[in-house]
């Protein structure tokens, strides 16, 4: 693949990684793949903003190579220390000895404990500015987002924010612009990103929009380490992220669960039945043989969340166990929850399910649902009637 001139003079130098299907240790499934990318910019100063993960360096030095000579590279701009976009640094300087590296405080820190590597680095904060000729790189730090070091880098000229991971999307594709790719795929590639690295973040995510917004910041083009560039309407993705970051959310119902012999399976099938009989749109995940990746992203987007779990040792299946606790860890905002199945004696997997609602952060305003054995044709049509009823509420709330 061949560079893209994605503005005058500025390139994407990039990797498309149409394999990768784990990211972060195993805690992001990446279907789609993902793509590492990196901008040139060439003017009187040439840049680089970030580069790729290791493996793809020689790949992005030869698309870089194709515009200019590596040694004429005058800046590595590092918006943040994560291997994969810092992993092609050390093959930069390689060439381009001579390089200075740019980043926050906590990115030469981060740097050195990556890379043990003596290298010139500028230390800069929000609001410096480096000339580069026609063209000026200002800095916006971004601490925590989403990690200490991270940074964005803003053209003022173009009125292009490079912001590294925020508004990413894992999405391999030879096309590099959004309005090239279909636009529910995007988003929802977009929204899993976010549930799974911004959303315990989200407080600092508001913030920050709205401090680029103080700045005054315009914004025409949003070019991402990751997926493609926002250019059609760049507005639609941080109003998105707004949008999640308040837990806003769709009327839509998230069913969660596990089953022992099949009895709280029967239970979720008829509850799901009853939510679509009102024209609720629900999504069923069996937790053992589902992807934790696509649930947080279910999530996310789903108003509503009912959480099953057949009763063993008084509470819930192990297996439903990690859910909860990324509930715990995610404290979502604005979720109506409820909790059902069914148990042979004594009972109690509805009332743990409830208890790490609660502690959450999520007030318990829908009553659950247990059951003993398994269900009967009557209890199934009461299983029915609770999906219809939670439906009700969410259709109200
Ligand atoms: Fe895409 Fe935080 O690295």
């Amino acid at each position: 693949m061949n560079p893209v001139e994605i503005l005058e003079n500025i390139y994407w130098v990039g990797a498309v990684d149409w394999n990768v299907r784990n990211f972060h240790g195993f805690t992001y499934s990446t279907h789609r793949g993902t793509t590492y990318n990196a901008y040139l910019i060439v003017d009187d100063k040439v840049a680089l903003v970030d580069t790729v993960y290791g493996p793809f360096a020689e790949e992005m030095l030869k698309k870089i190579e194709k515009v200019i000579p590596l040694s004429k590279i005058d800046y590595l701009i590092a918006n943040h220390v994560e291997t994969d976009h810092s992993g092609a640094i050390k093959n930069v300087l390689e060439h381009a000895p001579n390089a200075k590296i740019v980043g926050t405080a906590p990115c030469e820190v981060g740097l050195q404990k990556h890379y043990f590597g003596d290298w010139n680095f500028q230390i800069v904060k929000s609001g410096d500015e480096i000339k580069l000729g026609r063209r000026s790189l200002k800095f916006i730090e971004a601490p925590m987002l989403h990690w200490p070091d991270s940074m964005f880098t803003y053209i003022e000229e173009d009125a292009l924010l490079l912001p590294n991971d925020a508004f990413g999307q894992h999405l391999a594709t030879s096309k590099r612009f959004d309005d090239e790719v279909d636009q529910k795929m995007l988003m929802d590639e977009a929204a899993k990103y976010y549930a799974n690295i911004l959303w315990p973040l989200s407080k600092l995510v508001t913030r920050k929009i709205e401090e680029v917004h103080r700045m005054g910041v315009k914004i025409n083009m949003i070019a991402p380490s990751h997926g493609v560039i926002w250019r059609s309407n760049p507005m639609k993705i941080i109003e998105s992220y707004l949008r999640w970051a308040k837990g806003e959310s769709e009327k839509k119902v998230l069913v969660v669960y596990d089953t022992m012999w099949g009895s709280t399976d029967r239970m979720a099938r008829a509850i799901i039945d009853g939510l679509q009989s009102k024209g609720v749109e629900a999504i069923l995940f069996r937790v053992p043989t589902s992807d934790r990746g696509d649930i947080i992203k279910e999530l996310l987007e789903s108003k509503g969340v009912l959480i099953g779990s057949s009763t063993v040792n008084n509470g819930i299946l192990p297996t439903v166990a990690p859910f909860l606790e990324e509930l715990r860890g995610l404290k979502p905002l604005n979720k109506i929850a409820a909790a059902f199945g069914s148990y042979g004696w004594g009972g109690g997997a509805t009332k743990a399910i409830e208890e790490s609602l609660t502690k959450a952060g999520i007030e318990i305003t829908f009553p659950a649902l247990s059951l003993k054995w398994v269900p009967n044709e009557e209890e199934l049509v009461k299983c029915f009637e609770y999906g219809k009823a939670f439906a009700e509420r969410i259709i109200s709330t």
